[in-house]
């Protein structure tokens, strides 16, 4: 697990977005595994303005999406249909074709996401997941508890997150309870993950996750195991590490290694 520790906000975005535009240019049909929420907002920002300038190309790419709410409509604002079409497939010109949201809308939502792992399987298995980070520690929406073999399936929302994600909506009564998400097992398939999170709201997840015991209970824990994860933070979302200083040390010090 690399640890890398920036001034602020707009570096995690910037830092994040240069690792997947590289991927990209090597591999211009990459997968890409989308995230939501405000945490990879800055990303998406710094990936449109590369494709904007010309830097990069990311219309042969695919994707798919973390997670998504059940019943929700598909054209709501807050359905993560709608956010990753707005935030992501269109300002980065990608082809809407080669992008999925798990439906959250089947009748059979068990066959729903059997498909959603059938589809990830087909594209040759997620090149680079995006991740952010729940206040309690869940990955997509893997609650705690959550089983690290897990696949896509439906969840119950944790209270807590429904709290967190109010502001998305006009009252916590209007956030649905259930979703579907990729699971545990899905996210440690990908080649590689990297996780942002800004702010000291996310500092104790941050903490529990990099340093704490592998546990369920933290369920982004379970990237300690990930053999190619990258975890980039702001000073705000660092505040809680205790080895603070040697991250920071080892990231001065990487391009020395790395060029000798
Ligand atoms: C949401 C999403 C997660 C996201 C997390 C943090 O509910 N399902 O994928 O990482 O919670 O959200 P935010 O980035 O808005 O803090």
């Amino acid at each position: 697990m690399e640890v890398i520790v920036l001034p602020s906000a707009s570096h995690v975005g910037e830092l994040a977005a240069d690792i997947i535009a590289k991927l990209v240019r090597d591999k211009p049909t990459a997968v890409l595994g989308l995230a939501t929420g405000s945490s990879p907002l800055g990303i998406y920002a710094a990936l449109a303005t590369l494709v904007s300038t010309g830097e990069l190309d990311l219309s042969a790419t695919a994707a798919f999406a973390l997670d998504e709410y059940v019943g929700i409509a598909a054209d709501h604002p807050q359905s993560y249909l709608s956010v990753i079409r707005d935030e992501v497939v269109e300002p980065l010109g990608m082809d809407p074709a080669k992008v999925r949201v798990p439906d959250g809308r089947a009748d059979d939502l068990v066959a729903a996401c059997a498909r959603y792992e059938d589809g990830i399987r087909a594209a040759g298995g997620i090149d680079i997941q995006i991740l952010g980070v729940g206040t309690n520690g869940h990955i997509g929406f893997n609650e705690p508890t959550s089983s690290f073999a897990s696949r896509t399936r439906v969840k119950t929302l944790t209270q807590k997150t429904i709290d967190d994600n109010a502001r998305f909506f006009d009252s916590a009564d209007e956030v649905p309870i259930h979703c579907l998400t990729q699971g545990l097992g899905t996210i440690m398939d990908a080649r590689q993950v990297i996780l942002v999170a800004q702010g000291s709201g996310k500092a104790a997840a941050i903490a529990a996750i990099v340093e704490g015991p592998v546990s369920s209970m933290w369920p982004g824990s379970i990237l300690q195991h990930h053999p190619h994860a990258t975890i980039i933070v702001d000073e705000a979302a660092a505040s809680e590490l205790t080895l603070v200083d040697y991250y920071k040390h080892t990231y001065d010090n990487k391009k020395v290694v790395a060029t000798t």
